[in-house]
């Protein structure tokens, strides 16, 4: 049994993540949950977003699967999911986006990951006021190290290698900011030359959204800096079907967190509607972390199965008649 900090979120994250547990449960995971609270209800009850308990469980276990957290306006509290991020070193985001059955996209064929650097560029918070008193002109610093570039594309080509993709794309915009994601080029080239058998190609970053658009299936894994990651993981979530059915993982060297992309979706928490999919593929991307990629396959075919009955069990979202309830139980079914 391998130990997992589960963190339920608010909103509609206690009922995700009970599917979650249900559906890894029916499949035999060898997972045993160890529940801690984050977010808005910890805020609450213990006026901590993210107690210390928690930080400490994470430190103790290594590996977590987090629900979503409503993020309070105007406390003050910085998001969690940041905190989490830097506490842990978590510099490879992961975001895989795969054309998936009966989901509504006009794109076919699509199955790329996209490994986004987590922890510098634009996204450091490096901004100040140039006059501090009128505050109308701002200016914002990207940093980009070798030795972070470098972890994150070698991340990336490890996964090329170990999951018997073709292709690596790197994508930047080294013919403008030379400096910095010029560095992020150079160090790609030369992990590149470590990785014979992995074909490697870059692209700057307008071309790669145009690109992405008109041909998605061409891409294969694709790395990139922080603010680039940001924007074309999303992009990639929406040629599949959106937020609602994409997981995505945050690995560092000794510690991953897995959580959905989508928020705490307050309008519908409670009824029963929520959509478990987009955390539930993240619980697959854990399940292959840890070793359990059988258990992985499995369910992710009992979901494919799901999906071409969509209309009687999926939730509303996705053009479904269904329940977060009935969903789960086809799954498990099918399993
Ligand atoms: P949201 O993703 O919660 O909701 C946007 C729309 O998508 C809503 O109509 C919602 O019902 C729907 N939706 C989202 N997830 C769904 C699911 N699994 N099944 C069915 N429908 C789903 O985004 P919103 O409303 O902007 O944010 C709500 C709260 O969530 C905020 O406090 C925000 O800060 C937080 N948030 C947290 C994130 C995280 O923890 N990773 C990410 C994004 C937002
Ligand atoms: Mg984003």
């Amino acid at each position: 049994m391998k130990k997992v900090v589960l963190i339920p979120g608010d909103g509609i994250g206690v009922e995700i993540t009970s599917a979650i547990k249900t559906i890894l449960e029916t499949a035999n995971a060898q997972v045993d949950w160890v529940e801690k609270s984050a977010g808005l209800g910890a805020y609450q009850e213990t006026g901590n977003p993210l107690p210390e308990e928690t930080v400490e469980t994470i430190k103790e276990h290594r590996i977590a699967l987090k629900g979503p957290l409503t993020t309070p306006v105007g406390t003050g509290f910085r998001s969690v999911n940041v905190a989490l991020r830097q506490q842990f070193n978590l510099f490879s985001n992961i975001r895989p986006a795969r054309t998936l059955p009966n989901i509504d996209s006009p794109f076919r064929n699509v199955d790329m990951v996209i490994f986004r650097e987590n922890t510098q560029g634009l996204y450091i918070g490096k901004e100040h006021w140039i006059d501090e008193d009128k505050k109308n002109h701002a200016e914002s610093i990207a940093v980009v190290t070798e030795a972070a570039s470098r972890k994150i594309i070698t991340a990336a080509f490890n996964y090329a290698r170990a999951n018997d993709r073709k292709k690596v794309t790197l994508v930047h915009k080294a013919n403008i900011l030379k400096f910095t994601t010029g560095l992020f080029l150079e160090v790609g080239r030369s992990v590149a030359a470590d990785y014979t058998d992995v074909e490697f190609e870059d692209l700057i970053v307008d071309n790669m959204a145009m690109q992405m658009v008109m041909r998605p299936q061409r891409f294969d894994v694709v790395v990139t800096t922080n603010l680039f990651g940001d924007i074309l993981s999303d992009l990639a979530s929406g040629l599949v079907g959106g937020l609602g059915v994409t997981g995505a993982a945050n690995i560092g060297d000794d510690a991953a967190m897995f959580e959905a992309v989508h928020g705490s979706a307050p309008d519908i928490a409670g009824q029963n509607k929520a959509n478990p999919l987009a955390l539930l593929f993240s619980a697959l991307m854990m399940l292959e972390h840890i070793d359990q990629k059988k258990i992985a396959e499995d369910i992710r075919k009992a979901i494919y199965k799901t999906l071409v009955e969509r209309k009687v069990y999926c939730t509303p979202d996705i053009g479904g008649e269904g329940t977060t309830s009935t969903f789960t139980q086809a799954v498990c079914d099918n399993i």
